[in-house]
């Protein structure tokens, strides 16, 4: 079904026709994309904010937030004073010490992963980066870009890391630096990584190293529960997560934020680039033009609502995500979920299901996502779609851990 449309789409949209219909273009992608909104529940995109006024203001215009985020560049079309409000609240909810952080509004938690890395590879040169094998596939990619040697540790079948493999493979290479990635919301599981437990296999490594958290999904919610924090006691140096995510942005964009100090290099330098004399700022983001609107989309976002209006999203979305869990389970379908996430994982359901409802899968699991703005009528049609598909398969449930990481 959807290769048809996209291919007529191709069709119509060829910019060799003699004839193009613009309107008619762009009206089929908006049909498109509505026809997918119902039954779109795998991926984690919230649905429930609206962002229209800022696009309806500020969609004209180019807004350039080119190079480091403290300094404003030539000319007045930028929203650094936004990105710079989105970046201190985000520090702020995670408790990150006022002296020493510095982040920016990425295009996305791959581009935080990639700032990060790049950050801490720059401080240990010698670093080899560990992973887990349930992290995101942009982990593997980054480790390639930088050039630092990776090593996959082994995860849980629940999608947690094992620290104990971790503690060996560290161990194997004692006399190198260690990175290690750790996630805050896996993206089968939403596992979240116990970066405590992490840090005790950091504090017994000579060599140092440097701990870098990828929470693409899970960062904001858990930082808004006060469950992950980066204060000084924390370990952590860098974190990165996703803005189109839990804010639903309607644009691929994230927050990176670093330790300042693990931003210098082994030298004492700083990895900071140097000043661009056309562009007027120093050089210090991974991507020189970056996209002002969407720091504006990210501040309206949080400004709109505030902490105490997340912290309901969130808690309405675990709510939902809970009776989802029930739903499947008293349809025979076993289902299952972290207790502080919005993902729910159950046995892959036949194809016809899996398809229409866009349910991600990896081999025999698959799972639904309850962003916030994915309703019980949602659920309610799922289940009766996936009851009338067949019996469920035997297949057992992973046993989930009490409570996440700090
Ligand atoms: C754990 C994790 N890390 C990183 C990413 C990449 O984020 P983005 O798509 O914003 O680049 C994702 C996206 O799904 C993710 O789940």
């Amino acid at each position: 079904m959807t290769h048809r449309h996209t291919a007529d789409l191709a069709v119509v949209a060829d910019l060799n026709r003699v004839r193009i219909d613009v309107p008619a273009v762009l009206q089929r992608l908006v049909d498109q994309a509505g026809r997918g909104a119902y039954t779109s529940i795998g991926f984690p995109g919230a649905v429930d904010l609206d962002h229209s006024a800022v696009l309806a203001r500020l969609g004209r215009r180019l807004w350039n937030n080119i190079g480091d985020p403290a300094t404003d560049p030539g000319g007045v079309a930028h929203t650094k004073a936004l990105e710079r409000a989105v970046v201190a609240w985000v520090a702020d909810t995670l408790a990150m010490p006022a002296d020493d952080r510095w982040g920016y509004v990425t295009s996305g938690g791959t581009e935080g992963n990639l700032a990060a890395l790049h950050a801490a590879h720059r401080r240990h040169p010698r670093a080899v980066v560990y992973h887990s094998t349930a992290a995101h596939y942009s982990i593997g990619k980054i480790v390639g870009i930088i050039g630092a040697p990776g090593v996959a540790v082994h995860a849980r079948p629940d999608g947690e890391m094992d620290y104990a493999h971790l503690a060996a493979q560290i161990r194997r290479r004692r006399t190198r630096p260690a990175i290690v990635v750790a996630t805050a919301g896996t993206t089968m599981t939403e596992a979240v990584d116990d970066t405590a437990e992490i840090g005790r296999v950091l504090a017994t490594h000579d060599p140092g190293g440097y701990l870098h958290v990828d929470a693409a999904l899970s960062g904001i919610p858990l930082a808004l529960d006060g469950r992950l924090r980066l204060d000084p006691t924390s370990g952590i140096d860098s974190i990165a997560v996703s803005g189109h995510k839990f804010f639903g942005v309607p644009m691929p964009c994230g927050v990176v934020l670093i330790r300042a100090r693990a931003r210098e290099n082994g030298g004492g330098g700083s990895t900071h680039g140097g000043h661009i004399a056309y562009t007027g700022t120093p050089d210090t983001t991974i991507s020189g033009s970056r996209c002002g609107l969407a720091a504006a989309l990210l501040w309206h976002a949080i400004a709109t609502h505030g902490r105490e209006g997340h912290r309901w999203r969130a808690a309405e979305a675990r709510r939902l995500a809970a009776y989802a869990v029930d739903r499947l389970t008293a349809a025979g379908w076993p289902a299952w979920r972290h207790p502080h996430a919005f993902t729910v994982v159950f046995p892959t359901p036949p194809a016809p299901v899996r398809e229409k409802w866009l349910l991600a899968t990896d081999g025999d699991l698959s799972h639904l996502i309850c962003m916030p703005g994915v309703t019980r009528g949602q659920i309610d049609a799922f289940v009766t779609d996936l009851t009338a598909s067949r019996s469920a398969p035997p297949i057992p449930r992973p046993r989930a851990r009490p409570t996440p990481a700090s």
